[in-house]
């Protein structure tokens, strides 16, 4: 009986579940801890009702084949993989371009295929990562890809593959930057992926078609159920061999779908009609990252689309005060110990919303400021999750 009623406490629940048990009809919650957050639509429903049906592991559903050719065409590449998950489409993606070990990925230190893919590189492709930290403080360069390459092929594991990510903690990575990688990847004979799960957003933000990006690599992995607003889905565009190999390895790691048609049709309706909207969130964002400015908290990353990673310290708040008085308002962001977070923005995100935070943040500066007693916060306390600065 203990044991049960332990197991069922909404103490015991992580802040996450316990937001998501409250049924949404009942009590709307605005979730910005990540642009995963999205709640499907009634459209996205209806939509999935007139999809085909058919059997992709052996590429026989035509909505699905629609979207491949579809996001193949966008991305400037021969061909697509609709798959679960951005770590499927990353794994997926290096797999196909690392064939022999010994062997290594070189890719900034913060990535996501380094960070938060459970070791998969190592796991999938038994290769080892150098993650290196841009000099810049900001993207990858030339530089620093030039002088981080491994050579020696007695003792080392050689650079076969270079990784980059844009956007990266929300900030773009610049075009021609890309480019002179992408012509040095040549010269010496190596391949190029990219984690473009938020590749919508440099894109919208700077108005240079996908295609032009896309074309520049290997493999692209990019992701429909982040800022793009789709349930479930990512895809790995590149060549057709490459992408045929990729359907193989998709089935190998236990990712050969069904009848997968549905959230095809979801995702497509997803692409042609939120990703439009992704200018407004981008402008939302930066003004609630003014608005924080402008109370004391400092950028700790700059806002340049969806995400605004923020320090409160010098205002005497912290994360978990404007945590807990913003649950009062049912928005969600993540919570302390610390004084850093990140806050990300989606398409459901309104203006009303960010209003709120900003109203929100500003009262609780204003009491603290008849209170100046010093916050006391250990370095290891501070949010170390999609750590923003580099150390
Ligand atoms: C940059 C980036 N790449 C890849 C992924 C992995 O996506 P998924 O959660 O669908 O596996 C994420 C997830 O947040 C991400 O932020």
């Amino acid at each position: 009986m203990l044991a049960i009623s332990k197991r069922f406490s909404p103490l015991l629940l992580s802040h996450r579940r316990l937001f998501q048990t409250m049924p949404h009809q009942q009590q709307k919650v605005y979730d910005l801890q990540s642009d995963t957050a999205t709640e499907p639509t009634d459209a996205m429903f209806d939509l999935m009702k007139s999809a085909s049906r058919g059997d992709d592991v052996f590429a026989e559903d035509t909505t699905i084949n629609q979207l491949e050719s579809y996001v193949a065409q966008l991305l400037g590449q021969e061909a697509a993989l609709f798959c679960v998950s951005g770590c499927m489409t990353n794994q997926l993606g290096l797999r196909v371009l690392l064939t022999q070990p010994p062997h290594s990925v070189l890719c900034d230190s913060r990535s996501h295929v380094f960070n938060y893919e459970c070791g998969g590189i190592a796991y999938h492709s038994q290769a080892s990562v150098s993650p290196v930290i841009p000099k810049n403080g900001h993207h990858l360069t030339l530089a620093d890809v030039a002088s981080n390459l491994i050579t020696d092929t007695l003792c080392s594991p050689v650079t076969k593959v270079v990784s980059l990510e844009n956007t990266l903690n929300g900030t773009i990575m610049p075009l021609d930057e890309i480019k002179r990688i992408r012509q040095f990847t040549k010269e010496k004979g190596l391949a190029l992926h990219l984690d473009g799960a938020r590749l919508w957003n440099a894109s919208e933000a700077t108005g240079i078609p996908l295609h032009e990006y896309g074309s520049q690599f290997d493999t692209i992995s990019v992701c429909l159920s982040k800022g793009v607003g789709a349930p479930i889905g990512s895809m790995l565009a590149g060549s057709k061999e490459n992408m045929q190999r990729a359907r193989q390895l998709r089935k190998l790691m236990g990712g050969g779908w069904r009848q997968a048609g549905l959230l095809a049709a979801a995702a497509h309706h997803c692409i042609d009609t939120i990703v439009p909207t992704m200018s407004q969130t981008h402008a939302l964002a930066k003004q609630l990252a003014a608005s924080f400015e402008s109370l004391g908290m400092q950028l700790t990353t700059p806002c340049e689309t969806n995400m605004v990673f923020v320090d409160t310290a010098r205002t005497g708040i912290t994360v978990d005060d404007l945590y807990q008085a913003l649950k009062q308002k049912n928005i969600l962001i993540g919570p302390g110990p610390g004084t850093q977070t990140r806050i990300v923005l989606h398409y459901q995100i309104t203006q009303h919303v960010i209003d709120t935070m900003v109203q929100v943040a500003t009262e609780l500066v204003e009491k603290r400021k008849l209170d100046p007693t010093p916050i006391v916060i250990n370095q290891q306390q501070q949010q170390s999750v999609y750590p923003s600065s580099l150390k």
